[in-house]
């Protein structure tokens, strides 16, 4: 094969052969291929784009790159969940022990945040004591007993995308569907689930603003996991405005806590409660009541004993800020607009995200909502908390959110959390 050929294909819009895909996708995990050619392939697709049969074969040659798993012999159906991101994100917390309560093992292969979305391993983290590298034989054991496991993903899963990815990062291919479809998905699909539900998020918060873009991916990952076997569905959800009162690391563990008591945000519970009757669904209970087992206790068992299994104290005291800054109302009337992305950004200001991978997180870093759009409020009403560690800047986090949250004299319209379902 030669690569040359292979980006000329892709240059003039035509479909590269399974066989020299395969190739080049090996040959440049070997280090065969260079970087340069790889990234001149990927803007190619980024502009010409891919057939459905190419994604296909492009994801299952970056599972080739590197381990499978199997829960083949656990005995219970795995189901996984994964969202493409957001602003005030937590849903796995509760979710994860929520379906495991079932008796589903839900394997949640999870990662830290970068940039304003945080990281489900940086948010559990709070917790004392509480470990996110597990060997796969501790994972598997949790499954077994438990049900419910997030952890770190190992570096054993898709080398081919750590590297591609890296390489899309600095040559503007990030935004491609068929690459991001591939990446995603041979993670997932690598990971050895049974079945598999995908929150694709559109809006000022997401990945994806555009919502016709975001349900292009949605069909594209629920299509690979189809042809690879894995049943997929996706639930394409608004990141308009921050999910719950809660963004940060430690306040969101305690929103998740809240929720699994059967209480917390109605946004939180709602998109908790989706997620997880499309994962039972998918794992053969259509009909289970997903709300009986927040009410009476079973979801925060799991939580309790998924926490405790991974050396967590699940009783301890969250880490508390310091220093806290309270933002008030300045006319009354209704809150029309708190806009997702300048939220997540202060938040990340203040400490509760990276900037560098290697940079450690504030855990009680970040920003407590009192109002959510729709509520009326008068002057002087605290709107949100802005949570600080030693020496955070709280300017530069108001910096960011100056135009970001609107009062009016009407309420806004309501808008659906859950758009669509996709299948
Ligand atoms: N997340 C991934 O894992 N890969 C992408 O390409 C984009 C988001």
């Amino acid at each position: 094969h030669d690569v040359v050929d292979v980006i000329r294909t892709k240059r003039d819009g035509g479909a590269v052969p399974e066989d020299a895909l395969r190739w080049m996708v090996d040959a440049y995990t070997r280090g065969y291929v260079a970087d340069s050619q790889m990234a001149a392939f990927a803007m190619a697709v980024l502009l010409n784009g891919m057939e459905r049969d190419e994604i296909r074969v492009m994801t299952d040659a970056m599972i080739a790159s590197g381990e499978r798993m199997s829960f083949a012999g656990l005995g219970k159906p795995t189901v996984d969940k994964h969202s493409t991101g957001g602003v005030g994100d937590k849903i796995t917390l509760p979710l994860a022990p929520l379906v495991a309560a079932f008796g589903v093992a839900v394997p949640q292969l999870s990662g830290r945040g970068l940039g304003h979305t945080g990281g489900t391993l940086d948010k559990l983290e709070s917790i004392k004591g509480w470990r996110a590298a597990l060997s796969n034989d501790e994972m598997f054991r949790q499954l077994r007993e438990i049900g419910a496991v997030i952890c770190a993903a190992g570096s054993g899963l898709a080398p081919a995308d750590k590297k591609l990815y890296a390489l899309r990062d600095v040559t503007g291919t990030v935004e491609a569907i068929p690459l991001i479809a591939s990446s995603i998905m041979s993670k997932k699909i690598a990971e050895g689930t049974d079945s598999l539900v995908l929150d694709v998020k559109f809006g000022s918060g997401a990945f994806m603003r555009d919502v016709d873009r975001a349900r292009e991916l949605a069909r594209t990952m629920v299509a690979l996991g189809t042809d690879s076997g894995v049943s997929t569905t996706a639930l394409l959800t608004d990141m308009n405005t921050p999910l719950g009162l809660a963004i940060g690391n430690a306040n969101e563990v305690r929103e998740s806590v809240e929720v699994l008591a059967g209480g917390g945000p109605a946004d939180v519970v709602e998109l908790t409660l989706a997620l997880a009757r499309e994962m039972l669904a998918l794992a053969g209970q259509p009909d289970a009541d997903v709300e009986a087992a927040l009410r009476d206790g079973r979801a925060m068992d799991a939580w309790r004993s998924m926490i405790r299994a991974q050396d967590g104290d699940p009783d301890a005291s969250l880490p508390a800020p310091n220093d806290t800054h309270i933002v008030t109302a300045t006319t009354s009337g209704f809150v029309t607009r708190m806009d997702a992305l300048p939220f997540g950004i202060a938040a990340w200001r203040l400490g509760a995200g990276r900037a560098r991978a290697e940079d450690p997180v504030l855990h009680a870093a970040g920003i407590d909502l009192h109002v959510k759009p729709g509520d009326k409020v008068t002057a002087g009403q605290p709107l949100f908390t802005l949570l600080g560690h030693d020496d955070t800047r709280f300017d530069r986090a108001l910096e960011a959110l100056d135009g970001s949250y609107d009062i009016g004299p009407d309420a806004p319209a309501t808008t659906p959390l859950v758009l669509e379902r996709i299948t």
